[in-house]
């Protein structure tokens, strides 16, 4: 494909606060060709993740910022389009990290082969990927839910909080969502089976934890930190756990922002332990046969919003941070071979 062009969306300035479309770019350049050793892979889907807003800072997280004039970075499921790589083949789908373009290359490092056969293409970069795996582990094995116990989880309705869940349910627990939206708390509830769900922007959280949580809390799965993990503080039983996974409304903070009273923990002997999902890659196996095993026995249910286009992408991931997407966000960046109608 000599003359074909590769859109991309390039990161064009480091946000301060709140990132606006201002701070990426849309670019054109050639489709590269792959050198020995490495393969062409043709977009199909792109994953639009909050951790992506601290890869645009300069500051060094757990791991390296996205660089100034290059393409954000990010997963992406796609077809291998050409490969001088011995073991990747034109029209293998592979899920791999090349980011905000239609054509990237790889050598084959953190790039796993794909199954259509195991689900949609794009389940790999959300309950069958990642934030799904993020899901199964920071709650198995930080959260060690028991059955009988109350579970709650904030941003309940999207990519890593659906399957917390879900996942908590099916083993036997007691499980209260915390969502943004009317919409969200009724699909929680209705869709995904939980007990109960507290929108935080209308209700008052203190009570509706009380009424949500009549035994307490023993496990809150924190992906957004502030004011709705300072309400469940107030709520905790003695041995609760808090894997504290993501801290999502202080992403855009310029400043300081307002603690939450740390002091239950203490009394009540509670355990809180920060998990990073790539740390844990001996357990992809055990997730993927598990979580997989769910999905096709109807007890995982899964939503995905899919936007389409590239062009769009910097908009709809601004949108991560208003919850503008309900479920796994993804970009549809090309056609999908292995669906009807595309
Ligand atoms: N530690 C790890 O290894 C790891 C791995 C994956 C994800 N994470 C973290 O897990 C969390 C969820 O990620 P996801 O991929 O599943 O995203 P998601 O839930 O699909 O989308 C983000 C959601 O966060 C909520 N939100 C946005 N701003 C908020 C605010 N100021 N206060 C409270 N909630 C807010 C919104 O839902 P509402 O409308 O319900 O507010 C939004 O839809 C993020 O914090 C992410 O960084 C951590």
């Amino acid at each position: 494909m000599p003359d074909a062009t590769n859109r991309r969306i390039l990161l064009r300035s480091r946000p301060v606060g709140e990132p606006g479309e201002e701070n990426f770019a849309l670019d054109e350049a050639p489709v590269p060709e792959p050198g020995e050793g490495q393969f062409l892979g043709r977009t199909v889907y792109l994953s639009l993740d909050p951790y992506m807003r601290g890869r645009m800072a300069a500051g060094r997280s757990y791991a390296s910022p996205a660089e100034v004039g290059q393409p954000m970075v990010g997963a992406t499921v796609g077809q291998v389009a050409r490969s001088r790589h011995p073991d990747y083949h034109e029209g293998d789908f592979v899920l791999g990290y090349w980011g905000w373009q239609e054509f990237g290359l790889s050598d084959g490092t953190g790039v796993r082969k794909l199954d259509p056969r195991m689900g949609p293409l794009s389940y790999a970069l959300g309950v069958l990927g990642m934030p799904g795996m993020t899901a199964y582990v920071a709650l198995l094995d930080i959260g060690r839910p028991s059955a009988g116990e109350t579970v709650v989880v904030s941003a309940a309705s999207g990519a890593v909080g659906s399957v917390v869940g879900q996942i908590a349910k099916i083993k036997g627990c007691r499980a209260v969502g915390v969502a943004g939206s009317d919409a969200k708390c009724r699909f929680v509830v209705e869709e995904l089976g939980l007990d109960a769900c507290l929108n935080y922007k209308t209700q008052d959280l203190d009570r509706g934890l009380a009424d949500a949580c009549p035994d307490g809390v023993d496990i809150y799965y924190d992906n957004v930190g502030g004011k709705v993990l300072a309400a469940v503080m107030g709520h905790l039983n003695r041995g609760a756990r808090i894997p504290l996974v993501g801290l999502i409304s202080q992403y855009n903070a310029t400043g300081p922002t307002p603690g939450p009273d740390l002091m239950p923990l203490l009394v009540n002997r509670a355990l809180v332990q920060g998990f990073i999902v790539s740390d844990h890659p001996d357990r992809e196996a055990d997730f993927l046969r598990d979580v997989s095993g769910w999905l096709k026995e109807g007890k995982i249910k899964y939503r995905e919003a899919i936007v389409e286009g590239l062009e769009n992408s910097p908009r709809a991931f601004l949108g991560l941070f208003q919850g503008e997407n309900f479920g796994k966000l993804i970009v549809r960046v090309g056609p999908d071979p292995t669906r009807s109608g595309d």
